[in-house]
């Protein structure tokens, strides 16, 4: 029996390698999602990996995460600051959820320093550029129980 997480991308995260390069990186969500997923494989973790630009559909597969997979990590981009509803849904499943961003927010606008994804994870990882995405895996499988060690 395989352990299954899910990793969720909000908005303008699929304009990745062409939008504000100094900011994000050249890497696009692709080459994110390829590195994930030998991340997640080396771990013993099934992966899906999504980007949506719409909040409601985000709420969605967050709602659908339940029972499906063990754990969620979630870059919900703008909607961080912005979205009580993916707050809630997060919440609402009680999934061991991290969160990630590429850039440190906490160095950019003031508007960005707040996150109501952050009240629902165990931990944030910011600032190390697509390379967070890993250190996620590293720290969901960690509270996962490391499910390749486990079963090796
Ligand atoms: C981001 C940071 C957010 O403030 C911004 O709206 C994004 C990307 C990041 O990964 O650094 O779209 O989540």
């Amino acid at each position: 029996m395989h352990t299954s997480i899910l990793i969720l991308n909000g908005p303008n995260l699929n304009m990745l390698g062409t939008r504000q390069p100094e900011v994000y990186g050249r890497e696009t969500l692709s080459d994110i999602e390829h590195a994930c997923r030998a991340h997640a494989s080396w771990r013993g973790l099934e992966m899906d990996f999504r980007q949506s630009n719409s909040e409601g559909e985000l709420v969605t597969w967050i709602q659908q995460a339940k029972g499906h997979y063990a754990g969620i990590i979630i870059n919900a981009a703008a909607y961080t600051h912005t979205s009580v509803a993916i707050l809630d849904a997060l919440l609402a499943v009680e999934l061991p959820t991290v969160e990630v961003h590429l850039s440190n927010i906490h160095q950019r606008d003031a508007f960005r320093h707040h996150s109501y994804v952050a009240k629902a994870a165990r931990g944030m990882i910011c600032g190390f550029g697509s390379h967070g995405y890993i250190l996620a895996i590293d720290a969901l499988s960690r509270l996962l129980g490391d499910p390749g060690v486990a079963s090796a």
